[in-house]
């Protein structure tokens, strides 16, 4: 991670699209930076979806009013992270060159309109792209106000034209190398789909449509491609800002658990991460739920900035427009909204978006200004305060976050269950149990850092791993290491099944020598068929999954106790080299994981006792800790921290 020096605050501010304003600039840019700086926003996103102003038609480029904007901003003490114009094209570009649009995976080529859906492998995107990034890098690399290049806005990608299909073929040969490596690893022998070049395999299809769509390997290797398309396609569009300037770090807007992009990989090609948050805030009870939901993308984040801290770079201060319920924000939410971002590693609080537009879809979007101007207005005193409160904070930059309990989310892990044909077909609801876990963990008092099967578990002492459907070699290594260090592991049912080409595996499992269990069967459940256990005197339900097992060397905590699987372990604890490695092999409601948690990693509660929905966190440098108490509900709440802190 790459910081602007002069930089000290905490980053204020958010999208700004000054190009909407043209016709009106003299009147509505002064006061827009008179508005700013009464709100304390130190720093602007321009240039988002700007290109139809930059460049007017093929090769014709104005950066005139992109200089003014930038000299007004630095004039008025606004630094600007500049944005590339790719998220979305102007008319010309589509026409002149429509190997831009992309195809869909039923081979319709698009027609021009929206955003976010060029064709990332075709050249003449590729090289329009390269030419404004390159402009813009030149120009200003030493203007004054620029503190960070914002790549492109949220990517995506799948796109199944010529140009893709070929990629594609490049992409295998240079994964599986021969053609026989690549039957292997699909398993082609099945339904004899045996390659004889790469040259023959076209992308998968949609479920409804003609074509490839059922073979989990193949699909999960588009996945792959896709997310590595983007990562190739950003490190083209970065590569005259790393040339020009060097100093200035590189981001672009990720989605959370949202994408389908592998972003552990793709944070490793960025100098800070950086999210988009639009949590459905409800102004009730429900919120602590909604926070915890918005706690675990800021953790995510975290972790694909190696816990480094990184940017919130949108939030909305006022009602979103694209949720089914629109809801506003009653008082103190932003506020609320801002802190909590800090709390969990954030260096920046961001707001999509300062003054709406007239027009367009985003029209009533919500926004620290409407159309009018108007500072006189709700949102606008919330978000002058919770300037001068991050204005106080500046210390904190910087600053990290620490645990020792990782929680494993992997988008390959993500994929390939979801491509499995097993369990329950619809949905394995991956995501979904990990969240629960780790609300489990949260209620409990146990912070965690969320990392994927590819991540270095060296720092940590505790390792959760839900649904590890597919296991690689290097994480396998890890837990093994973390046991020696007298650690602990927690693996789910429906761990460890297929290798990273998802084959299953033909000799032992894998992780069978450190659970001393076997795996035997797997029963998706509906809930006519429910099932139930004992653990220290309590009875917990058992649903949608229930794994079975034989016991071959580890201690059984807790058995099923219907049907014919009664007596079989469910809870499940092997002392290995000097750690402990546990298996639960059923989905529980949380209440269950809430008391696992609470008993199995107790050394790991630092605050214990917390009312309930409120959430510790500490920041820390070699010389502070700060620590954030966030209270979820909309009631106070007593909370005994000990130790001795200074309110700031
Ligand atoms: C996303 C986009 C923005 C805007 C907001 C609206 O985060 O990046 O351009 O569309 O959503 O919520
Ligand atoms: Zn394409």
């Amino acid at each position: 991670m790459k910081y602007n020096d002069e930089f000290r605050n905490i980053i204020y501010g958010g999208d700004y699209y000054p190009e909407q304003w043209l016709e009106e600039k003299k009147q509505i840019w002064p006061e827009d930076m008179k508005r700013a700086q009464e709100a304390d926003i130190n720093c602007f996103t321009i240039g988002t979806f700007a290109w139809s102003f930059l460049e007017t038609e093929d090769g014709k480029y104005d950066f005139s009013w992109m200089d003014e904007i930038l000299d007004l901003m630095y004039e008025n003490h606004i630094k600007a992270i500049i944005s590339t114009p790719s998220g979305a094209r102007p008319p010309w570009l589509a026409k002149k060159y429509p190997s831009v649009l992309r195809v869909n995976a039923e081979r319709q080529s698009y027609i021009y309109g929206g955003r976010h859906n060029s064709c990332l492998n075709s050249n003449d995107f590729k090289q329009k792209v390269m030419e404004i990034n390159t402009h813009l890098a030149q120009r200003y690399a030493h203007h004054p106000a620029l503190t960070g290049w914002h790549i492109s806005n949220e990517y995506n990608f799948d796109c199944h034209c010529s140009a893709c299909q070929s990629a594609f073929q490049c992409w295998l040969q240079d994964r599986y190398k021969t053609i026989d490596h690549l039957n292997h690893c699909w398993w082609n022998s099945f339904w004899s789909h045996m390659y004889t070049d790469f040259s023959e395999i076209e992308s998968p299809t949609t479920p409804c449509s003609l074509g490839e769509k059922y073979s989990p390997a193949h699909n999960l290797a588009w996945k792959r491609f896709c997310s590595d398309t983007v990562i190739r396609f950003f490190e083209i569009e970065a590569a005259p800002f790393r040339k020009y300037t060097p100093n200035i770090p590189i981001t672009t807007n990720m989605m959370a658990t949202k994408s389908d992009l592998d972003y552990f990989e793709f944070g490793k090609h960025m100098d800070i991460t950086s999210w988009d948050n639009y949590p459905d805030w409800h102004g009730d009870e429900r919120d602590t739920e909604v926070a915890l939901k918005t706690n675990f993308c800021h953790d995510l984040i975290r972790g694909t900035n190696n816990q480094n801290p990184f940017w919130m770079m949108e939030s909305s201060p006022g009602a979103v427009n694209w949720m089914d319920h629109n809801t506003l924000r009653i008082p103190g939410t932003v506020l609320h909204q801002g802190m909590q971002a800090l709390a969990r590693g954030s260096d920046s609080v961001q707001y999509f978006q300062f003054r709406s537009g007239r027009g367009g879809s985003e029209q009533f979007h919500g926004a620290i200004l409407q159309p009018d101007g108007n500072p006189d207005t709700r949102i606008f005193r919330e978000v002058c305060d919770v300037g001068k409160k991050l204005k106080k904070l500046a210390q904190i930059k910087g600053s990290t976050i620490h645990h020792k309990v990782a929680l494993i989310y992997d988008w390959n892990n993500k994929w390939a269950l979801n491509y499995a044909w097993m369990g329950h077909k619809v949905d394995q609801n991956y995501e979904e149990t990990v969240y629960t876990h780790y609300c489990a963990l949260q209620y409990s008092g146990i912070g965690v850092d969320l990392l994927d099967m590819k991540s270095d578990l060296s720092n940590y002492q505790a390792v959760i791993v839900p649904m590890g459907y597919m296991i690689n070699k290097h994480f396998i290594r890890e837990c093994q290491e973390i046991l020696k260090r007298a650690g602990k592991i927690i693996f789910s049912y429906l761990t460890s099944y297929v290798d990273e080409e998802s084959l299953r595996f033909a000799h032992v499992n894998p992780i069978e020598e450190m659970t001393g269990v076997r795996i035997d069967e797997l029963d998706a459940i509906d809930e006519k068929r429910d099932n139930y256990f004992v653990w220290k005197n309590k009875t917990y339900k058992v649903k949608e999954y229930a794994q079975l097992v034989t016991n071959i060397s580890s201690s059984i905590l807790a058995t099923y106790c219907k049907q014919f699987y009664q007596g079989k372990p469910v809870i499940t604890e092997k002392k290995a080299e000097n750690g402990t490695c546990y298996t639960i092999q059923a989905k529980t409601d949380s209440d269950f994981l809430r008391d696992f948690y609470s008993t199995a990693l107790s050394e790991f509660v630092k605050y214990p006792g917390l009312p309930y929905g409120v959430f510790v966190t500490e920041r820390s440098t070699e010389n502070n800790t700060w620590l954030f108490v966030e209270n979820t509900n909309h009631f106070a709440c007593n909370v005994n921290i000990p130790g001795r802190w200074l309110n700031i």
